[in-house]
């Protein structure tokens, strides 16, 4: 880790910075705001670029933080291990004893530290991103492997965010108030942000490459969630039989990856030495932000939106 960080130390130097949420510093590499700290760092997505090599049945999520990553880490997780852990054994599965992003790990972190606990060496490997689509290792995109992309409304990403933040935020760094991260957000800086390039990104691939990038949103996804996840079950290239559905096996999926679960499975421990597990589970509702924009913060975003996603199909 430390040689990755040196080898790349010149480069961040001359990158355009800002202030981070958890970090001190946000720097701009290619288009986007990325950290610089022991655990996501540009240095890893520039060391990514430079040496990762995507295996053609390798699947990825790609998000942007607080979209519902760690849900849908549990979801495809469950899903293409649905065989290995049959319905009649949930009480053995790993989601019950351990946080999702330990069975599907990012590859800009832990691809550089332990090696992941539930890897099946005859399943496709499972992995999680933040990085832009224009920053993914080229390997990924030629190697024509099959990318999910979770969006979420806006405002939501930046209520989760801000309350992320003030969990995690380094010592070194200010307290920050809600005012500051929305203007950072409406400017588009966060971690991997702006969000509307980001999400731009992978639409237009998910349009052009229907077979390879399938796109998701948060709030389909809580409307819906039984459909959705017999529809990525299909994306993956595990689709559920008939008998498997008479058995209850997508209910049990459902149930095992949601909210409730999840958040009971990680009420304790940590994650890492400086993340608690229940971190990554607050309110896990669609519309939060309800409570914390005002009418003219939420007209702000709303005006940055229509202008951004002009033309496009996305909708929540
Ligand atoms: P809130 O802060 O709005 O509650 P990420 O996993 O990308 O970090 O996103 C975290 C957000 O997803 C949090 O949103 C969290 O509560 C929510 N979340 C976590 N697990 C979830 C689940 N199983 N179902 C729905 N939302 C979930």
């Amino acid at each position: 880790m430390t040689l990755v960080f040196n080898r790349y130390k010149d480069r961040l130097a001359t990158l355009p910075k800002e202030k981070g949420w958890i970090t001190e510093n946000l720097y701009m590499y290619q288009g986007f705001w990325h950290q610089s700290s022991r655990r996501i760092s540009v240095e890893t997505v520039m060391a990514l670029q430079d040496t990762f090599e995507a295996h053609p049945t390798d699947i990825y999520l790609a998000t942007l933080p607080k979209s519902g990553t760690t849900w849908l880490k549990a979801l495809m997780f469950a899903l293409v291990n649905k065989n290995r852990y049959k319905h009649n054994r949930l009480s053995t599965h790993p989601l019950l004893v351990s946080n999702p992003h330990d069975c599907l790990p990012f590859i800009e972190t832990e691809i550089y530290r332990n090696t992941p606990t539930y890897i099946d060496p005859h399943s496709p490997r499972l992995f999680a991103t933040h990085i832009p689509y224009t920053s993914l290792p080229r390997s990924i995109i030629n190697s024509g492997c099959r990318v999910v992309y979770l969006c979420r409304n806006p405002k939501d990403v930046l209520v989760s965010m801000f309350h992320f933040a003030n969990k995690l935020r380094e010592k070194s760094c200010d307290v920050m108030t809600f005012e500051e991260t929305f203007e950072l957000f409406s400017r588009g800086v966060m971690p991997t942000g702006p969000y509307w390039d980001h999400v731009k990104e992978y639409h237009k691939v998910s349009v052009d490459h229907p077979d390879n990038v399938l796109f998701l949103t948060y709030e389909d996804m809580k409307k819906d969630t039984t459909n959705n996840v017999k529809r990525l079950a299909e994306f993956l290239g595990y689709p559920f039989t008939k008998k498997e559905e008479a058995e209850g096996a997508v209910q049990g999926i459902v149930e095992l990856c949601s909210f409730q679960s999840l958040s009971e499975v990680n009420k304790h421990g940590n994650l890492r030495e400086d993340i608690r597990n229940h971190a990554f589970f607050r309110e896990g509702k669609v519309g939060d932000w309800t409570n914390h924009l005002t009418d003219e913060m939420s007209c702000v975003l709303d005006e940055i939106t229509k202008e951004k996603f002009y033309g496009l199909d996305i909708s929540w």
